[in-house]
């Protein structure tokens, strides 16, 4: 840890339902999706440096430092605040990467908190900071349930009232998002429909979480069925062991399942895969980092 600093939870999420709508001039896609923040977290710790420069420590190590979404985050900032000091920075990461799960963006957004609370800028910067880290970052800054429209930047407030009981499955092999988007360019066209997210709402808070099925498809799911088709028995995974909904998260690579029943979700832990990585966690419905 960071000496005289507390770490900052960055949570995790998952996607109920993505639509790509389609393809933008700027080469982004314009998508309609619904954020769920989960129990699953990262921790970041920030204090000011007694070296004469920054140090930046990740654990377990996810890429080069300088490619490090956090590192990005502090480089752009102080392009517009000089004045923010050498920094000694740690992250303990629990969230895996290429997962469809918004680890990196959940950092960059903890640390864009952070500078903002000790170096204010005016709030247009910190989300034109955030939009430049990654489209999922906005989210991020205030990580309550939320329709995400345009890149993802476009932002409604959702009332979840039911905690959701969640498993998420990741396996080994993760997507980068670009390539997924890619596969999705050249191998269907990007025509999808808005969501009907007050139905998705409804559903979540009245627990029938199998309308979800039909009211929150995942544009990217045939992508992972082609790229990794030796995960093909995730999903079946899912039906088998008694998962009310279950979906890829994102662009993947990691699925969820939702589980009504406390013990279908235990056994399901007992019977998965080896090989797979398992988060029990649930969806966090206020403001809890
Ligand atoms: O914004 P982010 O860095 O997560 O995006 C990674 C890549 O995914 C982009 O370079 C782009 O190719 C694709 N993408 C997209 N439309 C979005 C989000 C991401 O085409 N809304």
């Amino acid at each position: 840890m960071v000496t005289n600093s507390l770490a900052i939870l960055c949570p995790a999420k998952i996607n109920l339902g993505l639509s790509i709508l389609s393809r933008r001039d700027d080469g982004f896609h314009d998508l309609d999706t619904v954020f769920i923040p989960v129990s699953l977290w990262d921790q970041l710790s920030v204090g000011i440096a007694t070296a004469s420069q920054d140090s930046f420590t990740c654990a377990p190590i996810v890429c080069q430092p300088s490619d490090n979404l956090v590192m990005q985050c502090l480089n752009r900032y102080r392009q517009l605040r000089p004045d923010v000091p050498f920094l000694e920075i740690q992250l303990t990461k629990e969230i895996p990467a290429k997962a469809g799960l918004g680890g990196g963006s959940s950092n960059a957004a903890s640390m864009l908190n952070w500078l903002n609370s000790h170096y204010p800028l005016p709030m247009e910067e910190i989300q034109r900071i955030a939009l430049s880290l990654g489209s999922d970052v906005p989210f991020f800054l205030s990580p309550t349930p939320a329709r995400g429209q345009g890149r993802g930047e476009l932002l409604t407030k959702l009332e979840i009232s039911q905690e959701i009981p969640i498993l998420i499955v990741k396996p080994a092999q993760g997507i980068f998002t670009k390539s997924a988007f890619e596969w999705l360019h050249q191998n269907q066209r990007a025509d999808g429909k808005p969501l009907y997210t007050e139905q998705i709402v409804n559903a979540l808070n009245s627990k029938r979480y199998c309308d979800l099925f039909e009211l929150a498809p995942n544009r990217f799911t045939e992508c992972f069925l082609e790229m990794l088709p030796e995960y093909r028995s995730i999903p079946q995974f899912f039906l088998e062991t008694g998962a009310d909904f279950f979906s890829l998260s994102g662009s993947g690579s990691a699925w969820y399942g939702i589980y009504s029943v406390a013990s279908s979700r235990s056994n399901a832990v007992c019977k998965a895969h080896p090989d797979w990585q398992l988060f029990v966690c649930s969806s966090l419905n206020s403001n809890k980092t």
